[in-house]
């Protein structure tokens, strides 16, 4: 079938959905997803969303905006940390007038708790910025802002796979989908595309990720000749269940949890003396590998853990009863009497498809992708550089899917609906089919499980020039096989076999980018550490990552940095 709407915004996580509210009412707008919508990975999202409302201690959006880009590590475009804490206030007011039922403290006002590199008076001390509902914030954010989707009419197409970006040159003209329930595959001519389809965590074996995060957008964006920005910059939250990867959000530590290890003790003191147990996530997860490297991991083992035993029955039920639950669900432990086993989990992506702040797409050259837009977790935008604060996430998806909404609307009187392709759907059709037909080969998940072995052994928390050689080497030689992936599910309707061998291939393409990006990059700084270059160099390093798509290969180049009102510092907290 062919589908027609003026735009269509993929993924309905809180960027989509926020972009895809926006635009409602001033043009038509649809929806595709290829999970039902109250499904997206937004609704993992924990611990809070932060703000400077000042509610418990006072506080300020320049302390915010500080603390964002001390937190990245000086990598994030300052004028993008300005917009998201400068706007950060009002987001969340608007979320609130929503519904958006937010805990609320004895003066009546939201509730806000201390989290992750969140300071008063430039990093002098720890300060409450995160406001939350319990520990289900993204899940309670989701459910209003798709009640408001609803609510305005938006078409939604639930479990919808992109599979193409239909574009002649930089300017997009349409997309294909795969439609899971009929097994067909649809085509959406449109003005305009706005992607938010979310990170891609399942690159990694473990990973607090839903199985959906494919990074489906970030991939076709490249392969439609978008290059990629700051790929090396993967983020892991220190407190994954041990094994599993689940997350036990950082409010754990923010209402005054602490981490242990094995000889039981709390060693966040030593590595950051000011914030301990809420340092930034990439300082306290190389602080948990350091611990178990050097042989204080819990009995010896790759494991540290997090106690919350003194936090009390009362506060565990008000502020974390999701992450307690996972606790008694998946490890059969009790958090008010047992210590929780954790190690580092990949979380979040801070590189993805460059925009501007208005979330146009940046194309070959910095050129706009007329016509193409992108928010959220798949956008680099920058705002978080080297590494993201916690509860800048959730804020990042309504500030800037609201601003790529707002711009949607003001580019849209100059993107005239083109006449999409002849076959435009015929060679991805013919591409399904291929893969159909194979009599015999490997088996999708079994490429994955081994590109997943290899990025978590070779380019997680601490890297280095043999291991990301070593990395590029077998994920390449992974690619090589990707014509000999075979489906044992024929059919037409919710062929989820199908599905896999496009995610995989998703999956490796994006593994390729991030390693050869973490390669090329020779120092430290956020989330990258290479044990071979372990200090930050801003003489020769202070810029973003660009790869793009060639024939022969990766691409690498740079570009500058936007430095508006803090110079780089050492980072200590
Ligand atoms: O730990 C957490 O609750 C995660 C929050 C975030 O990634 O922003």
């Amino acid at each position: 079938m062919i589908f027609e709407h003026d735009v269509v915004v993929v993924g309905a996580g809180l960027a989509g959905l926020r972009a895809a509210v926006e635009v409602a009412g001033h043009a038509d707008v649809a929806l595709i997803s290829k999970v039902f919508p109250t499904r997206s990975h937004s609704g993992a999202a924990q611990g809070g969303i932060a703000a400077a409302l000042g509610n418990e201690e006072p506080d300020s959006w320049e302390w915010h905006m500080f603390d964002t880009v001390k937190g990245s590590d000086f990598l994030a475009d300052q004028d993008a940390a300005e917009v998201l804490a400068r706007d950060a206030p009002r987001a969340v007011y608007e979320l609130e007038h929503m519904g958006v039922p937010f805990n609320r403290n004895p003066k009546g006002l939201i509730a806000q708790r201390a989290f992750g590199g969140h300071t008063g008076e430039l990093g002098r001390r720890s300060i409450k910025r995160a406001c939350h509902a319990a520990d289900r914030t993204g899940r309670v954010i989701m459910d209003t802002l798709y009640h408001e989707a609803v609510r305005k009419g938006i078409k939604v197409y639930p479990e919808f796979h992109l599979l193409e970006l239909i574009h002649k040159e930089e300017r997009v003209e349409g997309l294909a989908v795969y439609d899971l329930a009929q097994g067909d595959v649809h085509v959406f001519k449109t003005r305009a595309v706005v992607l938010a389809t979310g990170g891609f965590g399942k690159v990694y074996k473990t990973t607090s990720n839903c199985f959906a995060n494919t990074g489906d957008g970030v991939y076709l964006a490249y392969k439609a000749g978008v290059p990629l920005q700051d790929m090396e910059f993967v983020q892991f939250h220190p407190t994954g269940i041990r094994g599993l990867g689940v997350l036990i959000s950082e409010a754990a530590r923010g209402e005054g949890g602490v981490l242990r290890n094995g000889p039981g003790e709390r060693f966040m003191e030593k590595y950051a003396p000011t914030l301990k147990d809420l340092a930034p996530r990439d300082m306290v997860s190389r602080a948990i590998a350091r611990e178990v490297r050097e042989g204080r991991g819990v009995g010896g083992l790759d494991y540290v853990h997090l106690d919350l035993t003194h936090l009390g029955k009362e506060r565990l039920s008000e502020k974390l009863p999701e992450i307690s639950s996972f606790v008694r669900i998946y490890l059969g432990l009790d958090p008010l009497k047992d210590l929780i086993p954790v190690e580092p989990t990949c979380h979040y992506m801070m590189g993805g498809i460059p925009t501007d702040l208005g979330g146009a797409v940046l194309g070959q050259s910095g050129r706009i992708f007329q016509g193409l837009y992108a928010a959220g977790e798949c956008a680099c935008v920058s705002v978080h550089g080297a590494n993201r604060l916690g509860c800048n996430s959730l804020l990042d998806l309504v500030v800037f899917g609201r601003r790529t909404g707002k711009r949607v609307l003001e580019d849209l009187p100059r993107l005239e609906a083109r006449p999409l392709p002849k076959g435009a759907d015929e060679s991805v059709r013919m591409g399904l089919d291929r893969i159909k037909e194979r009599k015999k080969g490997i088996r999708p998940r079994a490429l994955q499980k081994q590109m997943q072995e290899i990025m978590s052994a070779c380019c997680a928390v601490y890297r280095n020039e043999a291991g990301l050689m070593e990395g590029l080497d077998s994920v390449r030689s992974l690619l090589a096989q990707l014509d000999e992936v075979v489906v044992e599910n024929k059919g037409g309707r919710f062929n989820t076999d199908l599905t896999d061998c496009l995610e995989l291939e998703y999956l490796l393409r994006l593994a390729e980018v991030i390693l050869v990006s973490a390669g090329a990059r020779k120092e430290s700084r956020g989330a990258h550490f290479r044990e071979d270059f372990p200090q930050r160099d801003d003489l020769s390093w202070l810029k973003h990552t660009l790869v793009q798509k060639n024939d022969q290969g990766p691409l690498v180049s740079y570009k500058p940095v936007t430095i508006t009102r803090f110079q780089p510092e050492a980072r200590v907290y």
